[in-house]
């Protein structure tokens, strides 16, 4: 394993990456403790849980959580494990309750995750300590936009910190305009025999894939944008590890679609309140966003439509998760998201065409997930082992391609321009490497190449 992550560290100013990263079980345990469990993890939106006693079930790394919000108003993240003997405790992904009771011995626990008591307490446990025995917590909870993140680390730097550079592309998506997102129904969960880095990668830019993966959406009609533009745009290092890409219109005056074709109405909703006027000028400009936190909360705005026939593409945002569940096998979590002054007419519209594209049976999502599966094949495989294969991240290297940096950006990070490019990727993994070298307790230092 050590000569794996010395193989990357080498490897990576070439763009050659080991395949074994897509399959190897001991670099997926590492994984776990040295990304999972250090990271800033996406665990939902302040949406999902409105109420004092509304809860939802989330994940870090393969660990059940409780993201509860108490009777004071605040959002705690529980491990969702008794203090007795460890069992779990929410058997619902979701709901509202005062009290969490174990279904063990009926040990009970407040929202905060305070040990209230036990059956026949004074027999059993009288004397005691409750406040020693609550539900254990993650280090630290934060929000950015309603977007709920949590680290099991202390020492991790914090969540505005760890975004950098990301921030502004978040604020650009997020705060279009003063009344912000919110999530439209529970998330949807597919299970997918393939490694989670492979969903992280694509979404951190992976353009050059739409051209022969996704040939078919064009057919249908289901995108306004033929291939060859929409390679034009921008692929952005935002910060350590998030890389974002945008397909843009070379102009504002450009008659296609802008502000990722949201109906006109709402984007004249859109303006300066949250954001300034070169964040706003490029999302009018933009036809795509797709982006990757790292490690594993992936965001896209696009146009989608679900009836090419009877309904133009709209504007779609939707975000998700890679849920690790072992070297080659990660459980996708997908949310779709809505500004919450849209009519309800266009919510549904937002609802029916992200179903229609990117989930479970989405013409984009079944594309997709069947090439991951087989890299996972690959990275698993004795011949890519012992033939020692790398994986080729080299486009838009020194002398490959035609992807040049651009210094006439608005925004944070390094910026290549088109998008036939692999340093988002690069990114991606320059701070995978670094951290899954890095000692707990020390953060690594980084600097975008
Ligand atoms: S394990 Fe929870 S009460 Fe015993
Ligand atoms: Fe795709």
């Amino acid at each position: 394993m050590e000569q794996l992550l010395e193989e990357l560290r080498q490897g990576l100013p070439r763009g050659e990456i080991p395949a074994a990263l897509f399959g190897n079980d001991e670099i997926y345990n590492l994984e776990l403790r040295k990304i999972f469990a250090r990271c800033w993890v996406f665990l939902g939106h302040d949406s999902e849980v409105p109420a004092s006693g509304d809860y939802v079930r989330r994940k870090i790394g393969e660990d059940n959580f409780i993201v509860v919000r108490d009777e004071d108003g605040e959002i705690h993240a529980l491990f969702d494990a008794c203090r007795h003997r460890g069992v779990q405790i929410c058997r619902a992904d979701s709901g509202n309750t005062e009290i969490f009771r174990c279904p063990y011995h009926g040990w009970a626990y407040d929202t905060k995750g305070n040990l209230l008591g036990a059956p026949l307490w004074k027999k059993a446990f009288g004397g005691m300590s409750k406040e020693e025995n609550g539900l254990l917590s993650v280090a630290k909870l934060a929000t950015y936009h309603g977007l709920i993140f949590a680290t099991l680390d202390p020492t991790t730097p914090p969540l505005e910190e760890y975004l950098g550079g990301m921030k502004w592309y978040l604020d650009l998506v997020f705060g279009l305009n003063k009344h912000g997102i919110e999530i439209l129904g529970p998330p949807q969960r597919f299970v997918i025999d393939a490694n989670w880095k492979s969903g992280s990668e694509n979404f951190s830019g992976d353009d050059y894939h739409l051209g022969t993966l996704h040939r078919s959406v064009w057919a249908i009609g289901a995108f306004p944008v033929s291939f060859a533009d929409n390679m034009m745009g921008y692929h952005i290092q935002a910060s350590a590890g998030h890389s974002l890409s945008f397909s843009m219109a070379p102009t504002e005056d450009d008659p296609g679609p802008k502000f990722f074709a949201y109906p006109d109405d709402l984007a004249a909703s859109f303006n300066t309140a949250r954001i300034d006027q070169e964040q706003l000028r490029v999302a009018r400009r933009s036809r795509v966003f797709v982006g990757n936190v790292f490690p594993n909360f992936s965001i896209l705005a696009a146009p989608m439509t679900d009836d090419g026939a009877h309904f133009p593409p709209t504007g779609v945002l939707t975000i998700r998760t890679w849920q690790p569940m072992g070297a080659g096998k990660f459980e996708a979590w997908n949310w779709f998201c809505a500004y919450r002054n849209m009519t309800p007419q266009q919510k549904e519209r937002v609802y029916k065409s992200g179903l229609a594209s990117f989930s479970m049976g989405g013409v984009f999502e079944m594309d997709d997930t069947e090439p991951w599966i087989l890299a996972a094949r690959t990275g698993r495989s004795v011949t890519a082992e012992v033939l020692d294969f790398k994986l080729n991240y080299k486009m838009g290297l020194p002398g490959i391609g035609i992807a040049k940096r651009t210094e006439n950006w608005a925004g944070p990070g390094i910026v290549y321009s088109p998008r036939y490019e692999e340093g988002v990727q690069r990114n991606f993994f320059r701070f995978y490497s670094e951290l899954m070298r890095a000692e707990r307790g020390t953060w690594p230092k980084f600097s975008l190449e």
